[in-house]
């Protein structure tokens, strides 16, 4: 089930004095089974656009096309709903979407909210509390007693109940601890490797894109700049330097050790095989 977009358009308060041209024209397909990047500088619109693939947005112009859903203006929310079932989009900080008593009602709620019954929705509450990490205990807390990170792995499972194919994820680790955020995509990457989901994935976070990600796509000022695949993007310290991206470590490091007469090709991406290269030139060298 790969994701099309075709001219997509998106103005927030049209023809009023807050008019904001936030998408303009964004055409591209997102692979299916892939974890494909959106980076790009805050305000670029990556928000906005992961919005329109479950249609909590819905185009101003052009269209969204994903499996036999086509999502244009005018498109009612009872003509697409069980696309909400495919596509699971994780917010920014989606912590503060939690409502309900106790974590079991918060994530048996979507499911209830498809037809599932209460039996139902609370078995699969069970059964899906364990992949985010939590155990059975959670079920009858409130989510609102838990740490910042516990409640986002909530979030999470409230998503994940209902097996969406396609995963969105709207910078999932932000504010997290490097550990947490490590545990938090290794989880995701285990969804993509092992079930086979499609991961789109918002970031700020180069380290993760270099990773974990297959393609990543450039917004820029609600256009798309750059698509391209993860390792030919890296290759380019230039193109993240114009959009104003800080570089990995590995890319920053590699940058220094050039500037200090030591010889090492672009496609090189990796700490263990840099450490192999910088040896080789030193034995040469004495
Ligand atoms: N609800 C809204 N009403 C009006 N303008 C909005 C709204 N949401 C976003 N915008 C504007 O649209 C543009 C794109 O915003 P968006 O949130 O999509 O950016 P982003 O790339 O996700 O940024 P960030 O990296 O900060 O999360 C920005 O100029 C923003 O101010
Ligand atoms: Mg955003």
């Amino acid at each position: 089930m790969s994701i099309k977009t075709n001219e997509l358009t998106h103005i927030y308060n049209p023809g009023t004095p807050f008019e904001k041209l936030a998408l303009n024209g964004i055409t591209l397909n997102i692979p299916k089974g892939k974890v494909t990047a959106i980076i790009g500088q805050t305000g670029s619109g990556k928000s906005t656009f992961v919005q329109h693939l479950n249609a909590l947005l819905v185009p101003t112009s052009g269209s969204v096309d994903i499996e036999n859903y086509h999502i244009q203006p005018g498109t009612k929310i009872k003509d697409i709903k069980e696309l909400r079932k495919k596509v699971g989009l994780v917010f920014q900080f989606p912590e503060y979407q939690l409502f309900e008593e106790t974590i079991e009602k918060d994530i048996a709620f979507g499911p209830k909210n498809f037809g599932t019954s209460e039996e139902e929705a609370v078995a699969l509450a069970k059964k899906v509390l364990p992949i985010v990490g939590l155990d059975d205990r959670y079920l009858q807390r409130s989510p609102f007693d838990l740490s910042g990170g516990q409640k986002r792995r909530v979030a999470i499972a409230g998503i994940l109940v209902l097996e969406p194919n396609i995963l969105v994820l709207d910078e999932p680790t932000a504010g997290l601890d490097p550990q947490g955020a490590q545990e938090m995509m290794t989880l995701f990457m285990d969804l993509n490797k092992k079930q086979g989901k499609t991961v789109l994935l918002v970031s700020h976070d180069m380290e993760h894109v270099k990773d974990y990600c297959d393609h990543v796509i450039v917004f820029d000022q609600g256009k798309v700049k750059i698509e391209s695949s993860v390792k030919e993007f890296f290759q380019h310290p230039e193109w993240m330097e114009n959009i104003g991206i800080n570089p990995p470590a590995i890319i920053r490091l590699k940058k220094m050790l050039n500037e200090k007469g030591f010889c090492i090709p672009d496609d090189v991406l990796e700490m263990d095989t840099l450490v192999k290269i910088v040896k080789e030139q030193v034995k040469t060298y004495e």
